[in-house]
Order: structure tokens, then sequence, then C-alpha cells
């Protein structure tokens, strides 16, 4: 099912599924063959959900978000990265007006809620030698499940707005939410840059100072997190003083 709605940038064309393999696989699929900026892919379950590294993403029906925005921002490949920090400010806004001072960013991609996995965003580019194509943008929010719903290995790690507020939530009505987030901070990620977004990021991801380790494939850095570099990559001091920047990897606070 497909659907007309607003004047807006983001949401104005909305593609309706009731299985899909992964919104992010058909987004992208249908990006290459002209889908517009702002039109979106969601899916009330998916077959084949699918995180960052290879990672799934349970996307059982009746119970959560699962949606693929197509952005064609006209900006160099290197700020791309930026995309995911920006989503993750419209996510944590979202989600801030049900679990007040309770969620977190965790750069670069997990929103977090008393410490486990409520949200995944998992962007994906095309390029070509003048800058970027098209980038999706896939999100998916845990609304509805319980406890039990989760994959037993997840249960220890992940949550989701049902299980944080004791309560369910309409999916559309959330989505909806979103949509204007989205609206909002891609609005001053165009006009402003990462810049626009620094603060906000920085005001989530409780990151300054602590004590961190990361992990991109078989390099592991260590040192304090100073803050968040212009272009959105983090500043971690390491034990001999030297600030690095980092682009890419999971990062975990290391206790004591
Ligand atoms: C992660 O945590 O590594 C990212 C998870 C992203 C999941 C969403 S659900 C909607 C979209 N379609 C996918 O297949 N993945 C993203």
């Amino acid at each position: 099912m497909t659907t007309e709605a607003t004047d807006n940038r983001i949401g104005g064309c909305i593609h309706f599924f009731s299985l899909l393999d992964s919104t992010n696989t058909t987004a992208y699929y249908l990006a290459q063959r002209g889908l517009p900026e702002g039109n979106i892919v969601i899916a009330d379950a998916q077959s084949k959900g699918r995180g960052r590294l290879d990672r799934t993403w349970q996307s059982p029906p009746g119970r959560n978000l699962y949606l693929s925005i197509v952005l064609r921002p006209p900006i160099p490949v290197s700020h791309a990265p930026q995309i995911t920090l920006m989503a993750g400010v419209a996510v944590a806004d979202l989600l801030s007006a049900y679990c007040p001072g309770k969620v977190v960013v965790k750069w670069p991609n997990d929103i977090l809620i008393n410490g486990k996995k409520i949200c995944g965003i998992l962007t994906e580019m095309k390029s070509s030698p003048t800058g970027v194509d098209f980038i999706i943008l896939g999100i998916g929010i845990n609304i509805n499940m319980t406890v039990e719903d989760f994959d037993p290995e997840l249960r220890d790690t992940a949550t989701s707005l049902r299980i944080e507020t004791g309560a369910p939530t309409d999916r559309l009505a959330i989505a909806g939410k979103l949509f204007q987030l989205i609206e909002k901070w891609y609005g001053v990620f165009l006009l402003d840059g990462f810049k626009g977004i620094r603060d906000a990021f920085l005001s989530y991801a409780n990151l300054e100072g602590k004590p961190i380790q990361v992990v991109f494939k078989n390099d592991v850095q260590t040192g304090v997190a100073t803050g968040i570099d212009e272009d959105g990559s983090i500043l971690l001091k390491d034990r001999e003083g030297v600030l690095r920047r980092i682009m890419a990897g999971d990062v975990s606070i290391m206790k004591g």
C-alpha cells in the first residue's frame, strides 16, 4: 500500500508492506530506480532484518517499527556517516518524550534506555565520483516487544518502549512523530551540517571524560573520550596523551 500525505520533505510518500526481507534492501532497490528523497519503505515484519556488521535484526510482525528513508543529500561521501548521528538525535528526542532523561545515544548508531538497546540505525549509501547518490536510512525501534518476545540471547541486552513504560504504544503514532523529528533534524543538517547537530548529539551521548574502548575489526583502541569532532568522529585521548580521531567502530565504556 502506498500513501501520499504531506508537503514535507520526509514521509510525503510511504510504501507499506506487510512482509519484506529487509526495508533497507527494498528501499535501496527502489532508490536505484529513482525513488525520490523522503520516500519511506515500512514493513510490519522483516524476514531478513539486517544490522551493522552482518548482524540480524529481530523483526516479528505486529510489534515494532522497521522503516527505511531514502535521502539524497548534496554532501561529499566523507560526510555520509553524519546522517546516522543526525537520525540518532531524532530518535533520542522521540523516545525522550516517553522516557525523559533516560535515553542515551551510543555512538554511532545505537539508542539505549537503561543501558539496553531499543533502537538500531543502519545507513547504506550509493555514491558516484561526484558525491552521494543516495543514502538509505534504516531505523528499527522496539515498540511493543515483551521480554518473552525477544530471542533468549537478547533478553539481557535489548529493551522496548513497552518494557520501559509499562504500557503498549500505538506504532503509527510513533512513526508519525519520528518522521516529523527526522524532518526537523535533517533540515538542520542540510543547512548547517553536523555542527548544527553536534550539541544535541553530545547531550545524548554521555561520553565526555569516560574511559572507553573502541573496537574496529581487529583493532582495539582505549583511552578517555574527550568529545565528538566537528565531523562526527569520536575524540579519544590515549594513555600517552595523544589525541586520536575515530571514524568507525563499536564503543564501550570501561568500568573502574
Ligand atoms: C544495528 O543495530 O546494527 C542496526 C539495526 C537496523 C535495523 C533496521 S530495521 C529497518 C531497517 N531494515 C533493516 O534490515 N535494517 C534496518
